[in-house]
């Protein structure tokens, strides 16, 4: 094994300005001793990612992630530990040995691992069906179907498009021949390119795709990790009905909900353009690439995933949907859409394309220049998609038909949180239908007024499911009684851990995975947890306080010392777990409003109840997306 020796990797640290490095992926904030920006590893409305200049850690309040510049670059570029460390050096310029660099970088993907063996034999048999493609006699009719489409050769070639012949062990033969990688039973087997074969006489595999055109699909970091192929016209007349395309099946590396087509290239741009393009097809992306567009993916023929939404919004905050202008499209636009806006923070647009035309229709017959003119000029806003959709077959002569509308579209704009725009939805609708704002924002109100019993019922359910709020020990904290229920729980665990063992033997035994929330406290944590290794003596807990050296961090531990707890009981540990890990701020927020609304229905006041229900929406959108 090669390895980047450690004094590189100190010193690669070193060079790396955690503020600097992390700049260049996220807006920081500086606010205090720390830079913010929101979570690029989770829904974050408010900004709980921290970065700390003097520490060079980072953390994240929300979340819990947190560590130092490499695990930061591992993660936010998918990553493994050697692979972060080239770039951040990378990143900023740290000069490093380039024939060490290709030798750590090439054996974690040719490795001896079985991982590393399925990337090579992905690897290996994109080449070949490319090959075919593009170089035989075989491959020539899919060749020339796919030019006449108007791809050309450098797309084919970006996007390593191929063809699999029809002999049913072509790939598999090929491999063989491939003398130096001899591939074990089982690497052929879980590699989701064969199945086995039947004859028990020939122990052979069989290519799973034959005569189809072949879409390489590659993972974040840029290797194959499945396939795609799409039926050729030539074998459409056989005599069972294929499906139009045919997938990897799940494998150890292929795993559907998690890929997005063409990410590994369009993130960068992703990044640049602060949107992502959403394709439903391989050919929308492909074509629309060819025409300029670079920051479009899709999705696997499957509806989109929190993990997939996961993935753009390291990215961007804004997703642009460029579906079918087909019926199917539009239904498939409406799921991603209710997706997005009852479940994330992303901001939407979408693109209507005449029905009857995909996007690389469209580009046919437009050329890629008005495709572009559209992707910029043609967008509508998330709501007037909703209305339009809403709109199809109503008559809106026929007066119920009528109401039922309005009365769609008074539901969807409970989800719009800004003020402003929902008086404009108002105003068109008012207009639109001779109504007053008074009758429109009064029947708003009573549309609000269910979606709020929803909520209270969904809370009163979720408190019932949580009842170990109950069980935490109530604590006078004499003149700090203005603690959150979380910061009572990491205050007390904390105190507990300085002065019982058991303690300790609970998070090793039950909670290995443990951390605290706050930064300080997780710093302390692992602080005292060295301090303990070193040279502990229970009697003299308080001697750690001169092993800290950090101002701030004394005081909160002097503080948390001189809590005083009595006996520690069942329980206790446990509870206090249970709380860091589970209760978050957004959800003792979320306590707080349903009070207020509460409140506010006691007394009539309706304005007040509209604001909180909002408020309650999206607090509740945080908390689902956690
Ligand atoms: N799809 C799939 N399985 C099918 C049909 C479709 O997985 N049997 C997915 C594929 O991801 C495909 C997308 O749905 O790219 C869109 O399908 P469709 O519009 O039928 O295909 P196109 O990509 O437009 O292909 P073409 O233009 O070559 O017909
Ligand atoms: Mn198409």
């Amino acid at each position: 094994m090669v390895r980047i020796p450690e004094a590189t990797v100190d010193d690669i640290r070193q060079n790396a300005d955690i503020v600097e490095v992390i700049s260049q992926y996220l807006q920081l904030r500086k606010s205090g001793q720390n830079h913010f920006a929101h979570c690029p590893f989770h829904e974050d409305k408010t900004p709980s990612f921290s970065v700390n200049e003097r520490k060079q850690l980072f953390h994240c309040f929300s979340c819990g992630r947190g560590g130092n510049v490499f695990n930061f670059i591992r993660e936010i570029d998918g990553l493994t530990y050697p692979e972060a460390i080239v770039k951040t050096a990378e990143l900023v310029h740290y000069p490093l040995d380039q024939a060490m660099v290709s030798q750590v970088l090439n054996q974690q993907t040719t490795g001896d691992s079985t991982t590393g063996k399925l990337y090579s034999i992905n690897k290996l048999a994109k080449e070949f069906y490319h090959h075919v493609l593009m170089y035989t006699e075989i491959g020539k009719p899919a060749l020339d179907y796919l030019l006449a489409r108007g791809l050309t050769e450098e797309t084919l070639i970006e996007f390593e498009i191929g063809f699999s012949p029809a002999q049913r062990n072509a790939l598999y033969l090929y491999l063989k021949s491939q003398d130096e990688h001899e591939f074990e039973t089982d690497i052929y087997q879980k590699s989701g390119l064969f199945s086995e074969n039947k004859n028990p006489e020939e122990n052979e595999f069989l290519d799973r795709f034959t005569k189809r055109i072949i879409f390489p699909i590659h993972n974040e970091r840029g290797h194959a990790i499945g396939f795609s192929g799409r039926v050729f016209e030539e074998n459409q007349n056989d005599s069972f009905v294929q499906a139009k395309y045919l997938n990897t099946p799940e494998t150890s590396l292929f795993n559907k909900s998690k890929i997005l087509y063409n990410f590994d290239q369009a993130k960068a741009s992703i990044r640049r353009e602060k949107e992502a393009v959403f394709f439903e097809g391989y050919m929308d992306v492909i074509a629309a690439w060819q025409a300029g567009i670079k920051n479009g993916i899709a999705s696997m023929g499957t509806s989109l995933t929190e993990n997939q939404v996961q993935m753009v919004d390291r990215f961007s905050d804004h997703i642009v949907l460029a579906f079918d202008g087909d019926d199917a499209g539009k239904e498939a636009i409406k799921r991603s859409v209710d997706y997005l806006s009852q479940n994330t923070h992303f901001t939407i647009e979408i693109i209507s394309f005449p029905a009857g035309l995909d996007p690389d229709d469209y580009i046919q017959k437009h050329g890629p220049e008005e495709f572009r003119n559209l992707l910029e000029h043609g967008r509508d806003t998330h709501m007037s998609f909703l209305m339009d959709y809403h709109r199809r077959n109503v008559n809106i002569s026929n007066e119920s038909e009528q109401i039922q509308y309005i009365e769609a579209i008074l539901k969807e704009l409970t989800q719009v949180d800004s003020l402003v725009e929902r008086e404009i939805y108002f105003k068109q609708l008012a207009d639109e239908f001779s109504l007053s704002m008074d009758t429109l924002e009064s029947q708003f109100e009573t549309v609000m007024q269910e979606v709020q019993n929803r909520q209270l019922a969904e809370y009163k359910e979720e408190r019932r499911r949580t009842k170990y709020q109950e069980r935490l020990p109530e604590v006078s904290y004499q003149n700090k009684a203005n603690y959150s229920l979380l910061e009572r729980a990491e205050r007390m665990l904390l105190n507990r851990l300085f002065y019982h063992e058991e303690a300790w033997i609970y998070l090793a035994r039950q909670a290995a995975d443990f951390h605290f929330r706050s930064e300080d406290f997780q710093l302390i944590y692992i602080l005292f947890e060295a301090y303990r290794e070193k040279d502990f003596d229970r009697t003299d807990t308080e001697g750690f306080l001169d092993y800290l050296q950090e101002d701030d961090l004394k005081q909160i531990v002097a503080e948390v010392f001189l809590i005083e707890l009595g006996e520690l009981t069942e329980n206790e540990i446990e509870d206090y777990v249970e709380v860091i890990r589970n209760v978050s701020p957004v959800q003792e927020n979320l306590a707080d409003k349903l009070d207020e609304l509460k409140e506010a229905q006691r007394s009539g006041n309706k304005g007040q109840q509209t604001k909180l229900a909002i408020e309650i929406i999206n607090l509740n959108k945080k908390l689902k997306n956690k």
